[in-house]
């Protein structure tokens, strides 16, 4: 793994000050940098959070100052150890004597995956990753466990991955691809079967780059034009897309949240492929429109801002947390025209719409390379129980649709029985496919694959994603 753009990191004296109460004075405590970032990933692992909530989570009570300093560190150390954990824990895994990484405290577990890390993927010399991390585990802890991870840590520093990778590629193809890339098993096998075995190892290689970012514009506040000579000036390189009203982020100087046009609402971060849902629609000036999955929003906002702030959009969603950042957001853009309801998208009824978008939840297996989090929190048997949230949802969207009426359904998902399978469903209960002309990305698969739409990461560079356009007739 040497040999990479990670660059070393040194974690001396990098301290974290919380105010607490106590005794009616406020005093901080002090966390190490590290001991912050083991208690994120626990958090992610233990209460279920997406790495992005227990970033937020975490951040809240750490002083601002330094959480300016050390939020985007630790933002990168979380999304880089989640996105590479299969691959660390292979590692300590074979490291280990007589247990497995499952069976420590998950705080040390943590700590020694932040530690391999360093070792491992940023050539951090061993007596800055080791030693601070012995430190943490030894205050935490006792000395007898920091002397079991500082051996540990040795071991892993010692370890001939490329040997043992080999090793395994011989035993078994699959886990070495799934080891080797750092994704779900059953994730290399799917692939493969989909996309055939280049097409499955270009798309894990893809997952694994940084994200790609894309803005849609506003037009409420500004035009495209406009929009792309301000990032300009702000040392912003941007590109044309596909989509008229989105630009591709080549480079930047400053985080684009940090721009005044962003905290001003004159444009969204919004992924490619979807921002194609509302294209897709087509919603027209004065409709009414139910959007079923709605939070956190970017798919009602831009529905909202091409039907220019007339007719009616109302916006339903399970989770009414999300539903509040989606209100804050709504004031920021300038639109109007949306009524949020908290609601459950599998019995809602709200009258005939014109037209729906049906975004629904699913596996999230085509957004590896902006949440690696969702690699690791989707079993089977989750995955299941979703897709039968989506073929409850798809039934009820039917009895929310007047005649004639239209609607999307999309998914994040690379799955052919969220996506192919869902459609044949719907048509069997009564819909019919509305022929749509596509102006880029794939085709899919099965027999209505021709009249469907798909984005893979690898080549289209945006999350993998399906959409299909069905019409009540
Ligand atoms: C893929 S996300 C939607 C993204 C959104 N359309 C956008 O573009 O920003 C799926 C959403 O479905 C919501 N959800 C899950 N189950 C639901 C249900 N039974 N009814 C309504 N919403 C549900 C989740 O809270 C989540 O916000």
């Amino acid at each position: 793994m040497r040999g990479r753009e990670y660059k070393p990191f040194d974690w001396e004296g990098k301290f974290l000050n919380y105010p607490i109460e106590a005794r009616n004075m406020e005093v901080t405590i002090k966390v190490t940098l590290q001991e912050l970032i083991a208690s994120i990933l626990l958090d992610i692992e233990e209460l279920n959070l997406s790495a992005k909530n227990a970033l937020e989570r975490a951040f809240r009570n750490v002083i601002e100052r330094d959480r300016e300093r050390y939020r985007g560190l630790a933002h990168s150390y979380v999304f880089e150890i989640l996105k590479w954990k299969r691959r660390i824990d292979f590692n300590i895994n074979s490291v280990l004597k007589g247990s497995q990484l499952e069976d420590l405290n998950p705080l040390l577990a943590n700590l020694l995956r932040i530690g391999t890390y360093d070792l491992k993927f940023k050539n951090t010399p061993s007596a800055i990753a080791t030693d601070s991390i012995i430190r943490v585990v030894k205050e935490r802890f006792n000395i007898k466990t920091a002397k079991f991870a500082n051996a540990l840590l040795r071991g892993v520093e010692e370890f001939d991955e490329r040997k043992a990778l080999q090793r395994l590629r011989e035993r078994d193809k699959i886990e070495y691809l799934s080891v080797k890339f750092s994704h779900p098993r059953w994730y290399v096998e799917y692939a493969i079967d989909l996309l055939g075995y280049d097409g499955a190892i270009r798309l894990m290689h893809s997952n694994n780059r940084s994200q790609r970012y894309y803005v849609r514009v506003n037009p409420l506040k500004t035009d495209i034009d406009t929009l792309r000579d301000y990032l300009e000036e702000k040392g912003v390189r941007t590109a044309r897309t596909p989509l008229d009203d989105v630009l591709k982020i080549l480079d930047y100087k400053v985080p684009l949240t940090r721009l005044s046009w962003y905290s001003k609402g004159y444009f969204v971060i919004q992924d490619l492929a979807s921002a194609y849902v509302a294209h897709v629609l087509s919603p027209e000036k004065g409709e009414r429109i139910l959007d079923m999955a709605a939070a956190p929003g970017s798919k009602t906002f831009h529905v909202a801002h091409l039907m220019e702030n007339t007719g009616e959009i109302v916006a339903i969603d399970y989770s009414r947390d999300r539903l509040e950042k989606m209100r804050e957001k709504m004031s920021l853009l300038g639109i109007k025209n949306v009524k949020l309801v908290h609601a459950d998208g599998r019995t809602f009824r709200g009258g005939e719409f014109d037209k729906i978008i049906l975004d629904a939840p699913c596996s999230s297996s085509g957004t590896y390379r902006q949440f690696p989090d969702v690699k690791w929190s989707f079993s089977e048997e989750k995955i299941k129980k979703v897709i039968q949230v989506q073929k409850e949802m798809l039934r009820n969207a039917y009895k929310n649709l007047k005649k004639g009426g239209e609607m999307t359904y999309s998914t994040c998902s690379i799955r052919v029985d969220e996506n192919e399978e869902n459609v044949r469903y719907a048509l069997r209960k009564g819909f019919e496919l509305v022929p749509h002309e596509f102006t880029w990305g794939e085709r899919g698969f099965t027999e209505i694959g021709n009249e469907v739409f798909r984005a893979f990461t690898y080549l289209h560079d945006c999350n993998s994603f399906f959409i299909a356009k069905l019409r009540k007739p």
